[in-house]
């Protein structure tokens, strides 16, 4: 009912000022509210794209259409190239190595895993740098992919140092064996030698007595005098021992050129082992490669086991040969401590096998020892686990078995082991150079 009362109309205009002031307020506060989202947002985009540009890892970012879209501070850093050039370009030309495909990282993603591997980023100017890659798939509304790469270049760098010096210091705990190795064939060098020269000197005096004995003759001596001369030389030539001594010395002679051989492959062995490490794969002779491992490490082995060795044909095989010399050098001196501590004096047996085994090159390093323990089979791989006591062993054989075979050659390192019987590990390097990583494992034989 409408009045035009005046007094009920101010009241009304009241109340309805009362609402608009309440609005007012109201909007005031969403106004703030919105204003204060907005400041907090665009703070947390500047950290964010802040966080995005000082990440010590590379971040690439690649649309729908497989085409770089943007990339942070590192990334430029480690190519070498300016945002302006990278943008736009493919995957395939930053990356070498294959890249997964979309199926592959929407299965992963379905488990909450990410693609992880070892790959190469192409740097400008063409070197490649070994990077640690992880691939996500972000599958929304377009599909792009988030690729985080971790320079390895550092890692590669300290774990080749720390194989080396892990080598050196095998050479330094072998020093003495070596030592020993020299020095038994060089004394029967110098027996041989000394026997040749006793010899010489022996055959000489017979010879310079039958040379004077012809002078005598041509000059024309007394037979007297020549009778006396003949029985000089045939006294010399007794006490020579002719025979004798044309029946033993080139066998002397032979032993020491043996022992002289002997003593160059000692040295020859040594130096190889010592092989400075890093550089490309080159392809190698595996059979050699035990070989030189067994002559410096036959100190270590000669008063504990016999080795059976059974060495098929293997092609050469791509690898860095001075890093496997020490695995089979680690695995090789567990197989001797096995044999030590369930022998107990007795000689074991050391068996060595090499072969093809389909795209593989084999070897398989096997003892007779007591076996490993169940509740430590997991752990052998682990840096410094070790069961031994200090100064005996320091836990990183197996582990930088495993780094040499699994990371640094795409091989696999597996063992089979049964209690009181021994164990065997298995070193399988892939006979062509390969581009994925595969897994170390184990199986036990119970
Ligand atoms: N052939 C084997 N038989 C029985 N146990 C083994 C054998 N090989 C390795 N192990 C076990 O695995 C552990 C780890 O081996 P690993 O070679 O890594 O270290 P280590 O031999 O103890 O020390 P290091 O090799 O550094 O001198 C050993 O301590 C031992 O318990
Ligand atoms: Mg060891």
């Amino acid at each position: 009912m409408s009045t035009k009362d005046p007094a009920v109309l101010a009241r009304r205009l009241a109340r309805a000022e009362e609402r608009v002031s309440i609005l007012e307020t109201m909007l005031e506060d969403r106004a703030r509210e919105v204003y204060l989202a907005s400041q907090r947002l665009q703070a947390t985009t500047e950290s964010l794209t802040e966080l995005f540009k000082a990440v010590p890892g590379a971040i690439l970012v690649f649309g729908s259409d497989g085409l770089l879209e943007a990339v942070n501070g590192e990334t430029l850093r480690l190519v070498g190239h300016s945002e302006s050039e990278l943008i736009g370009e493919p995957y395939g030309r930053l990356f070498s190595g294959p890249q997964p495909s979309i199926d592959t990282l929407r299965e992963l993603a379905a488990m909450g895993q990410v693609f992880r591997g070892e790959h190469q980023l192409r740097r400008a100017g063409g070197d490649r740098i070994p990077v640690l890659l992880s691939i996500t798939l972000l599958d929304g509304a377009s599909v792009s992919l988030v690729c985080v790469a971790i320079d390895l270049t550092e890692r590669k760098k300290l774990e080749a140092e720390l194989l080396h010096a892990s080598k050196l210091e095998s050479i330094g705990r072998l020093a003495s064996g070596i030592a020993h190795e020299i020095n038994t064939p060089i004394q029967f060098v110098g027996d041989s030698v000394h026997f040749a020269r006793e010899a010489f000197a022996a055959i000489a005096r017979v010879v310079v007595q039958s040379m004077a004995l012809t002078r005598l003759q041509q000059d024309g001596a007394s037979s007297a005098a020549l009778l006396t001369a003949l029985d000089d030389a045939g006294q010399i030539q007794a006490e020579a021992d002719l025979p004798f001594l044309l029946e033993e010395l080139p066998g002397a002679l032979d032993r020491a050129l043996d022992g002289l051989h002997r003593v160059a492959e000692i040295v020859k062995a040594t130096k190889a082992f010592a092989h400075p490490p890093g550089g490309e794969l080159r392809p190698a002779n595996l059979n050699k490669a035990i070989e030189t491992t067994l002559t410096i490490a036959h100190g270590e082995y000669e008063r504990v086991a016999d080795i059976q060795l059974d060495l098929g044909d293997l092609p050469l095989v791509a690898c860095h040969v001075g890093e496997l010399n020490q695995v089979f050098l680690n695995l090789l001196i567990n197989a001797v401590h096995a044999i030590e501590d369930q022998h107990q004096g007795s000689r074991g047996t050391i068996t060595i096998v090499s072969r093809v085994d389909r795209d593989q090159a084999l070897v398989a390093i096997g003892d007779n020892g007591g076996g490993i323990p169940e509740r430590v089979q997991q752990r052998i791989f682990d840096p410094f686990f070790t069961t031994k006591e200090v100064g005996r062993g320091s836990g990183q054989g197996l582990a930088i078995a495993r780094s040499v075979v699994v990371e640094r050659h795409k091989g696999t390192l597996t063992f089979e082991t049964a209690a009181g019987r021994g164990s065997t590990f298995f070193v399988r390097i892939p006979l062509r150079p390969p581009t994925r990583t595969s897994t170390s494992g184990l199986r036990a034989v119970r």
